[in-house]
């Protein structure tokens, strides 16, 4: 047993299905799965039923998060056609503004660039931008949002040409960072997971494009799982939705990168850790900490604390297992078992909501 610490590890990517989705993924769940997969805080995405849009449907997402979190969390607001301007005086309240320019789940998605301008304008330049975008629309969004000076952050790159997409507009000098998933680093089009179990966006890209992200570690910013749990039943089902859960195996998939070379443990703590709390503006706790026992050697189980109830991992043979997460000093999760309750996370951007 070889145990090291990292400091509180942050998904800014995340999907817990509270409202409207709770077969999938809860509150409670959801970040179970978060302290089991040794994160402390999560950022949570806006495509729930309803999607957090405006001030009452905020607050409904927040009082649920509030009731149900056991880790620390954030909630993104979501770009819509009808609330560019008025969604950014809840800018304080939020983790930042969520645009869905490419194809998703849900029904956020935006196919007006003028309402792609009007956002990238209105929302306060302090706060996040979280862009999904693929393809000619990531080119056209960072065009535009470079042009008015507006720093973006692009959600799961998972091509070779969207990452060199970011890495040159990196070299130009744009303000712009992106995160990868560990499913886009670890999986691609070879696997076989299934028809629709394989479902997710952006799709799985082909072994070059997955060697072209690991070519490209410098330009990720972030790792984040987009932990988007479905049940098997719908993943199984005639109409599969898109998405994987992310939280409980990105740890153990990054750490046994690690025993084989291609990452450093500072690789993930930089990733994990520290850009995300820089470029989301997140506290950084002393008392908040992960242990990992990098010599632990194992399967990944088929299923764990999320509800969705499978993982895309299954039997993976990994190195590397989370044995404690401790957040604000308190113990949240040890050798196998989530301590901390429902209700103890706190909301990251807390100070700034009306109590
Ligand atoms: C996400 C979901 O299920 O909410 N699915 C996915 O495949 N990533 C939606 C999204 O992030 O686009
Ligand atoms: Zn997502």
């Amino acid at each position: 047993m070889s145990i090291v610490r990292l400091p509180g590890l942050i998904d800014v990517h995340v999907h817990m299905r509270q409202p409207g989705g709770d077969h999938k993924e809860t509150w409670s769940t959801g970040t179970a799965a978060a302290l089991a997969g040794g994160f402390s805080t999560v950022l949570a995405m806006p495509n729930t039923t309803p999607a957090v849009v405006d001030e009452a449907s905020l607050e409904i997402a927040a009082d649920l998060a509030a009731a149900g979190a056991r880790c620390d969390f954030g909630l993104y607001l979501g770009a819509g056609h009808g609330n560019a301007g008025a969604v950014g005086a809840l800018a304080s309240r939020s983790a930042g503004l969520k645009m869905y320019l490419g194809q998703t789940f849900g029904d956020l998605r935006l196919d007006d660039q003028a309402v792609w301008s009007a956002h990238l304008d209105a929302w306060p330049e302090n706060e996040v931008v979280a862009i999904h975008a693929e393809g000619s629309s990531l080119q056209t969004v960072i065009s535009l949002a470079e042009s008015i000076g507006r720093p973006i952050h692009v959600c799961h790159v998972a091509d070779a040409n969207d990452i060199s997409l970011v890495a040159a507009a990196k070299d130009r000098g744009m303000r712009i960072t992106c995160e990868v998933t560990p499913h886009h680093l670890f999986l691609d089009v070879t696997t076989p997971l299934g028809s629709g179990r394989a479902e997710v966006r952006p799709r799985l890209g082909t072994p070059d494009d997955r060697r072209a992200l690991w070519e490209h570690l410098d330009v990720i910013d972030c790792f984040a799982t987009d932990h988007a749990p479905h049940s098997l039943a719908e993943k199984d089902g005639l109409d599969p939705p898109p998405g994987f859960p992310g939280l409980e195996t990105a740890l153990p998939l990054l750490l046994t990168a690690v025993h084989e070379g291609s990452l450093t443990i500072g690789d993930i703590v930089e990733r994990f850790h520290v850009r995300p709390s820089e470029i989301f503006g997140l506290p950084t706790d002393t008392d908040t900490w992960t242990e990992v026992d990098v010599d632990a050697e194992y399967q990944i189980a088929a299923s764990g604390e999320s509800r969705s109830g499978w993982t895309p991992f299954a039997a993976t043979p990994v190195r590397g297992r989370v044995v404690r997460v401790v957040i604000r000093g308190e113990v949240a999760y040890e050798q196998g078992k989530v301590v901390a309750g429902p209700g103890t996370g706190r909301d990251v951007r807390m100070e700034g909501r009306a109590i």
